[in-house]
């Protein structure tokens, strides 16, 4: 049994992963979240208090994360602004958490010498052409295109100096697109499903045809634990799940499984600086660690998150309103 530290645990993958810790591990976890617009209380309402210990508390504040890491055995690092179109609109929080907030507990983790595994995102690597034969490995050089993907980026390279320089024992690994319960209505997949469920008309950036790598947020939580216990100081990892889909095929299919017609969605305006494509190979962590995704069927993943939206309208109504104000602003 350890003392496990999850940073954004009140967020969407970070909410998943406690979930996940409790279900297979007997470590208790200690969470620290700022809940921003984005972490959510009720997404850890129904883990035993026993196990779960919510601090509610910003990463940037040195005092408390050096008090927290001071008790603690290891530190899984989600805390971070997330968002790439709230990160065109306004990029300085993402400047103070993804960075300072990363550097913040670097900073902790070297003075206390506690074993940190940090997570970061496969846009950090920029896009890839649809007809491109390659996939992101953990060799391809860093092109990120965003406010939000290049602050990612920056803290992934202070993770990997932290490691060089003053022998901080981390790890790190990037991620392509989560699907699964509790993620904010704000992304794609979430903001389509409870627009059906609204009777608002789904919507498409541009011609749809980007296309993104996804996973289910247990396949990740599962890779990252395998990280945690066998993963080699200093090393990346890239995690994915064969899950390449255009985002037109994705509404598509959200539509059908939800007894729409399948052309019942509008375009709208695309993003500034749209990524085309991430495709992520993960030979790195099927062959050294032995890991491999167990969700296999997209759809079936897709309807049972479907479901999860159905049942729990209480979890996302009080942010849907806001979100489709917001994007309102921008013909989107
Ligand atoms: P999210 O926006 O749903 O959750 C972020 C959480 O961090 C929230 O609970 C929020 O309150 C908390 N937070 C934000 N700023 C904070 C601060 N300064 N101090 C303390 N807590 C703070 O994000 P997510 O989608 O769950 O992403 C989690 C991590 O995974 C991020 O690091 C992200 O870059 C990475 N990632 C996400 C995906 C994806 O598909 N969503 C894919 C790969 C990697
Ligand atoms: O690849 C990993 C990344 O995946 C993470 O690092 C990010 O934190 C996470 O938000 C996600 O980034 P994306 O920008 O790919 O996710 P998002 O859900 O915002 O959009 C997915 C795709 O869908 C993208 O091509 C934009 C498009 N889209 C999005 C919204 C919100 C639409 O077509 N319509 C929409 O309404």
């Amino acid at each position: 049994m350890a003392n496990i530290l999850v940073t954004g645990g009140a967020g969407f993958i970070g909410s998943n992963f406690v979930h996940y810790l409790v279900n297979h591990t007997d470590h208790h976890v200690t969470v620290l979240d700022a809940l921003t617009y984005a972490g959510n209380l009720a997404s850890l309402a129904d883990l035993p208090e026993n196990r779960v210990t919510f601090v509610k508390g910003n990463i940037t504040d040195a005092p408390l994360v050096d008090e927290l890491f001071s008790r603690t055995d290891s530190v899984v690092h989600y805390a971070a602004e997330s968002h790439n179109d709230n990160s065109l609109h306004d990029p300085r929080p993402f400047l103070d958490t993804n960075i300072v907030g990363t550097f913040t507990l670097l900073e902790a983790a070297r003075k206390h010498d506690t074993r940190l595994h940090h997570i970061s995102t496969d846009e950090v690597y920029g896009d890839l052409e649809l007809d491109d034969p390659e996939r992101f490995t953990e060799s391809t050089p860093y092109n990120p295109s965003s406010p939000y993907s290049s602050t990612k980026a920056g803290s992934d390279l202070l993770v990997r100096a932290w490691v060089r320089s003053f022998g901080v024992r981390a790890t790190l690994s990037n991620c392509s697109n989560n699907y699964g319960p509790y993620q904010h209505v704000e992304k794609f997949i979430p903001r389509q499903i409870t627009n059906v469920i609204r009777g608002i008309q789904p919507k498409l950036y541009g011609a749809g045809e980007n296309v993104r790598d996804w996973i289910h947020a247990d396949d990740h939580s599962s890779a990252v634990l395998t990280i945690l216990d066998k993963g080699v100081l200093g090393e990346t990892y890239l995690i994915g799940a064969d899950g390449e889909r255009n985002n037109k095929d994705v509404i598509e299919l959200i539509l059908g499984l939800m007894g729409q017609p399948t052309d019942a969605y509008e375009h709208v305006t695309d993003r500034a600086g749209h990524d085309l494509r991430y495709a992520i190979d993960f030979t790195k962590l099927r062959t050294e660690l032995g890991w491999t995704p167990a969700y296999g069927d997209f759809e079936a993943g897709l309807a049972a998150t479907i479901q999860w939206y159905r049942d729990n309208e209480a979890w996302w109504a009080p942010a849907k309103d806001g979100v489709e104000a917001f994007y309102a602003t921008k013909g989107q």
